[in-house]
């Protein structure tokens, strides 16, 4: 439904943080720097070559294709996404020698209507935290889920955990601002925390369930991402009324000072992996 999905826009329904090159590349570099640990993930969750698995909010595939490799040509996936345009770039991916076909479909992960018991697995990563009523699409995931099939899934479980090191006086600011964005289009940056009970509830059993606390320094990779992200939404939220021009322009003065010093450390906020199995 138009300007129900948090972070899409009230006509088109697609992310607000956008679908051009830049946040394509910003998602790649995400996807880069979180990849490991979404792999490490599919082997708890016990994703093997040969299974038909959905990866949900897949935005342009970056997990999607590496679950396509991962189940190979005897596999498949189903990636599902309320944005046309990522789907778009999907799709004009290359098919790749070995990797599983890949079905695209645009659609809401609440409205999910596959067979029951027609999936081996499912994988959501940042994505539950965007909308009300994320218990919807647990209960349709359940559904599609084979007996002894998982849902993986990776969300913020404490965003109020991000910082800095030297503190910088606006980042309880920024993060609040941040948070308040995702609440205002019934959205909740802390989703793990009510996605146990709602899987539980829905006859899927809390296997496993582990924080994932990362610590960057100024210079790596992992720095990169807090700094794309700044950059790329910090300007959606003075648009938005969240904060003010001045604020951001202080916030990123001192965010360059950060990274411009190698004693300084960005404290990610906080994630949780879950699996959960029918
Ligand atoms: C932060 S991005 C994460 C993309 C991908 N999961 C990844 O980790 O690279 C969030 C994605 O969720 C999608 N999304 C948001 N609400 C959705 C909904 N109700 N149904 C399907 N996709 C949704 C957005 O379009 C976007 O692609």
């Amino acid at each position: 439904m138009a300007g129900e999905t948090a972070f899409g826009s009230g006509s088109d329904r697609e992310y607000v943080l956008g679908t051009h090159d830049e946040e394509v590349e910003r998602l790649g570099l995400q996807h880069q720097i979180w990849r490991s640990q979404s792999y490490a993930l599919w082997e708890r969750a016990g994703f093997r070559p040969g299974h038909r698995l959905l990866d949900l909010g897949c935005g342009p595939g970056f997990t999607t294709r590496d679950l396509a490799r991962l189940v190979g040509r005897g596999g498949s996936v189903i990636a599902v996404d309320v944005s046309e345009r990522f789907l778009a770039r999907l799709r004009a991916w290359p098919p790749e020698p070995g990797a599983g076909p890949i079905e695209a479909r645009v659609g809401d992960v609440r409205d999910l209507d596959l067979g029951e018991a027609s999936v081996d697995g499912a994988h959501a990563r940042w994505v539950m935290s965007y909308f009300p009523d994320p218990e919807r699409a647990v209960a349709a995931v359940a559904r599609a889920l084979r007996p002894g099939g998982a849902l993986a899934l990776q969300e913020y479980v404490a965003y109020g955990s991000m910082g800095v090191s030297p503190p910088i006086r606006l980042m309880p600011r920024v993060v609040a601002a941040i948070e308040e964005s995702w609440r205002a289009r019934g959205g909740d940056p802390d989703v793990a925390l009510a996605l146990v009970p709602a899987l539980s509830s829905h006859g899927l059993r809390v296997e496993r369930t582990d924080p994932v606390a990362r610590i960057a320094r100024p210079g790596t990779l992992l720095w990169q991402w807090p700094d794309t992200f700044f950059r790329n939404y910090l300007p959606v939220l003075v648009d938005r009324g969240l904060l003010h021009e001045d604020e951001r322009r202080e916030f990123e003065r001192d965010w360059r000072a950060r990274s411009a010093d190698p004693d300084s450390l960005f404290v990610a906020p906080m994630v949780l992996d879950v699996v959960a199995r029918k």
